[in-house]
């Protein structure tokens, strides 16, 4: 497997529903085996933004490349995971991890890259069990094996662990990087949960909203990712939380507003309602 390269040029985005552009003007490059982290308060744009990076969507103006060719559908060549690991209950974790395969015309690499998947997310032993037997946190690594069975070269994640509890979602998050690291995936990680991009992404784009746009591009230079009591996690962390609740406050305030100064909120203890609880 490698990573792929991928870029945005110039996405906006407005439903044919909406009342207002939920994209505007996007431009934006990952780097072959980077993880990216799109960050910013509900409604912002950060799922818009995926499904349109990962070819589900079509955006209003502006274009997707990957490895410099156009994105105008889904392709096997990357994956996109959600919150919910829709498996299908009736197949064992062995038949759900091998739909991938199956559904690309491979299925006659099943026999060898399933088991390798399972024991990849650690889930050897579960191979014959029904996956209504399963936690969710299991259930998330089941999907996860699935998305990875056939050799992605894009992992898109769409807050694929925000229902699950704190333990089993700070295990999953520091396997997925680990997993992406190895493999040389590249990764875009879609999350309103900071701790979450600090663990996992070397860079946080930060949107505001109405129109959804990007406000800042935060670097996360940290050499360990595993230990969150150290000094350097907790500067990220809050380095970070400055940006997304200076982009949050320009969403919310009416314009005749100044949006308040990076520094000035840097310098503050608290946290607004709108920055998610620091773990
Ligand atoms: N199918 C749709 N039709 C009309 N408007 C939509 C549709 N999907 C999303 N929107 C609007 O577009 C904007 C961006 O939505 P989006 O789902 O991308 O936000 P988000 O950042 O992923 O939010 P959350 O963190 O709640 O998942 C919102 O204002 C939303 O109401
Ligand atoms: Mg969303």
């Amino acid at each position: 497997m490698k990573g792929a390269h991928l870029a945005v040029e110039k996405i906006c985005h407005t439903y044919r529903r909406g009342r207002q552009q939920a994209l505007s003007d996007i431009d934006l490059e990952v780097k072959p085996g980077e993880a990216l982290a799109l960050v910013g308060r509900s409604g912002c744009g950060k799922s818009t933004l995926l499904h349109i990076m990962s070819g589900l969507l079509a955006p209003t103006s502006g274009k997707v490349f990957i490895d410099g060719a156009r994105v105008e559908a889904p392709s096997p060549r990357w994956v996109v995971m959600f919150q919910q690991p829709s498996l299908y209950p009736w197949m064992t974790v062995a038949q759900n991890v091998a739909l991938g395969l199956r559904f690309t015309g491979r299925a006659n690499e099943i026999a060898s890259r399933v088991p390798e998947m399972l024991k990849l997310v650690e889930l050897s032993d579960y191979a014959n069990r029904n996956v209504q037997d399963l936690s969710g946190g299991q259930q998330q690594r089941v999907a996860l094996a699935r998305s990875l069975a056939p050799s992605p070269e894009i992992l898109f994640l769409d807050e694929p662990f925000s229902a699950l509890d704190a333990f089993t979602r700070g295990s999953l998050q520091r396997d997925v990087r680990r997993i992406a690291k190895d493999l040389g995936i590249t990764l875009v990680l879609v999350t309103h949960d900071l701790p979450e991009a600090v663990t996992m992404v070397e860079r946080a784009v930060v949107l505001a909203a109405n129109p959804g746009r990007i406000s800042e591009i935060v670097p996360i230079d940290l050499e360990n990712r595993d230990d969150l009591r150290t000094p350097e996690y907790a500067k990220a962390r809050s380095r970070l939380a400055a940006a997304y609740e200076n982009a949050a406050g320009r969403g919310l305030r009416p314009t005749a507003e100044p949006a308040p100064t990076l520094r000035s909120i840097g310098d503050r203890q608290t946290q607004t309602s709108a920055v998610p609880a620091a773990r």
